[in-house]
């Protein structure tokens, strides 16, 4: 089998990754590894209650960890956690290794989408404003991956297809 270079998902939470993840991998007939999932499977705890229990430092950790060892695989469809590609290891890896595609949405549609879900330790605790200035903080390093969607005025068919046109170019 040709082993071809990894497509890889970063962004914001809320910038569905996930989502357009496993649509994309079933068009390339790739795995599709969502790297929190592989987190929360092998640390048999939600990424929540890593948080609550072991402090984001350890989780910082174990992500790096677990990123490395899915990202140095082949052919899959990898979706980073939103403080994936903000670290140094893993951001150098993907560059090098890697296709990357930014999911990019205005900062209000992601502080709605993210505001007040349980499911995201780091955004319950914050307010809008904070969120804001998250967002714009971590673009600039969003920015460092190949590619950028502009994912507003985009229905998820046109994410996909967008995205497959740049990774089967590339
Ligand atoms: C985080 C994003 C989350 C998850 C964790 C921390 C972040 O992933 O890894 O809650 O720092 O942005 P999603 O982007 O899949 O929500």
């Amino acid at each position: 089998m040709k082993l071809n270079k990894n497509l890889v998902l970063v962004g914001m939470m809320g910038s569905g990754k996930s989502s357009i993840g496993k649509i994309l991998s079933k068009k390339l007939q790739y795995e599709f590894i969502d790297t929190d999932n592989k987190i929360e499977e092998i640390e048999k705890k939600t990424i929540s209650e890593i948080f609550k229990l072991n402090g984001e430092k350890y989780f910082r950790n174990i992500e790096e960890i677990i990123s490395l060892k899915f990202l140095k695989l082949n052919n899959k469809v990898i979706a980073l956690g939103g403080g994936g590609f903000i670290n140094l290891n893993i951001r150098k890896y993907v560059q090098k290794k890697c296709i990357s595609v930014w999911l990019d949405w205005k900062n209000e549609t992601l502080i709605n989408r993210i505001k007040n879900s349980k499911k995201r330790p780091l955004a319950i605790k914050l307010d809008n404003l904070k969120l804001k200035s998250l967002i714009i903080k971590r673009s600039v390093m969003y920015n460092l991956s190949d590619y950028r969607i502009n994912c507003d005025k985009l229905n998820k068919k046109e994410i996909v297809e967008k995205i497959i046109n740049l990774y089967e170019n590339s």
